[in-house]
């Protein structure tokens, strides 16, 4: 383990959950490594740990602004375990609220809807779009409302979590301590200097379920490996002679490739960022921003992969698809943007059948973590490191 500042309390706790030989496992070089051992995908005590440690101190992506985009919008998701709504309030502003109520702690929200206020399903509290207390039916006795101008203060008003946005895309910081935004895509930003990402816009998304741990698919994400064997149309387009392993950049994994020829799905029929040089109208980029903002930048496009862990084998995945201009909602670009979404979860698909074998192996005592390819592997090896980290800093 490279000495950074950790806290040994948490390393006994890693340690009891992985085993001591399944921790220095993760701090070995490549040649010697092996994966995270099968605790990490099968344990509830260690979900705890990534959602507490992980989740809940990083910036998770929440959703496209396109997804609320009137006022009195919400949709209620759940990060780091925690409830949270996103919501568009009176002014236009996008705000994340704690989604539970401060009266018995009832969950608000439970699906994507517009209103005008909140209002708890249980007694009838009524919050405003900011989360200030407005009114509390019948609490001091039957037919009397105390009704609040300006909210109820820091013990009644629902609590605000941190929230930014970034060229239509919503993050949300739960514990408040990550470091700026832009900081933390910054990465990124630096190595698509070319791509103008003020002229992307929301072309829908698609849900999964995945009966999988949510590390499986960032570390499927960033390997190319099974390309050769799990994606034969994604070989066609981008043969492996041209690929390399990628590699990490702090906290941001990055990856490369020009392919030979655009085709549907990725690059034809649709307009590219404007103003973007030839030499990258054949390129795709890909990154992740760790924890899970897992972000293709192709000449035509900028598409997400979002997981939110449910359990430690179940998984929502969000696939989030955003194109240039009107591209993404006019009519005449139906066919071609139609075909993207389809490039999309087909892939997503093959990718999903394996990670749903990877989650059922991990059932077996004679599997450690594996052997990894020094060639291919060594980020996704990182990725496990990484989580461990980030649960034993102080
Ligand atoms: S729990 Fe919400 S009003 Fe009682
Ligand atoms: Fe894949």
């Amino acid at each position: 383990m490279d000495a950074f500042n950790h806290d040994p309390k948490m390393v006994e706790k890693v340690k009891v959950l992985l085993g001591e030989e399944g921790f220095e496992q993760t701090f070995a070089p490549i040649e010697e490594a092996s994966g995270l051992p099968n605790a990490a995908y099968w344990s509830e005590d260690w979900l705890k740990l990534e959602q507490e440690h992980v989740f809940q101190k990083s910036w998770v992506f929440a959703g496209a602004e396109a997804e609320i985009p009137e006022n009195g919008d919400m949709k209620p998701l759940s990060i780091g375990g925690a409830p949270l709504v996103i919501v568009r309030d009176q002014d236009g502003s996008v705000r994340a609220l704690h989604n539970v109520c401060r009266h018995r702690g009832a969950k608000l929200v439970t699906k994507p809807c517009r209103k005008a206020s909140f209002t708890c399903p249980y007694h009838a509290w009524n919050y405003g779009l900011n989360g200030k207390l407005r009114a509390r039916p019948h609490f001091s006795g039957a037919d009397q409302i105390d009704r609040f101008e300006d909210g109820g203060g820091p013990k009644l008003d629902l609590v605000e979590a941190r929230c930014e946005t970034w060229n239509g895309c919503i993050f949300v910081n739960v514990s408040g301590t990550a470091e700026p935004l832009l900081d933390w895509l910054r990465p990124m930003l630096n190595r698509t200097k070319n791509y103008d990402y003020s002229s992307i816009r929301w072309a829908g998304k698609i849900d999964f379920e995945v009966d999988a741990n949510w590390k499986l698919v960032y570390e499927n994400y960033m390997e190319g490996y099974h390309v050769f064997a799990v994606h034969p149309k994604l070989l066609k387009f981008a043969p492996m002679n041209v690929r390399w392993s990628g590699e990490w950049d702090d906290h941001v994994f990055y990856n490369d490739y020009i392919f030979p020829e655009i085709e549907e799905g990725r690059g034809d029929g649709l307009p590219h960022y404007p103003d973007l040089p030839e030499d990258d109208a054949k390129r795709g980029l890909w990154f992740l921003a760790f924890p899970h903002f897992a972000a293709e930048v192709f000449p035509d496009q900028f598409t997400l992969l979002v997981s939110y862990p449910i359990a430690p084998n179940k998984t929502r995945e969000e696939l989030h698809v955003f194109l240039i201009g009107e591209a993404a909602t006019s009519d005449i670009y139906k066919e071609p943007r139609e075909a993207v979404m389809k490039m999309w979860d087909d892939l997503n698909r093959e990718d999903i059948g394996m990670l749903e074998l990877l989650q059922e192996g991990r059932l077996s005592p004679a599997y450690d973590g594996g052997r990894l390819s020094p060639h291919w592997e060594d980020p996704t090896h990182q990725f496990g490191r990484r989580i461990v980290e980030k649960i034993i800093e102080a």
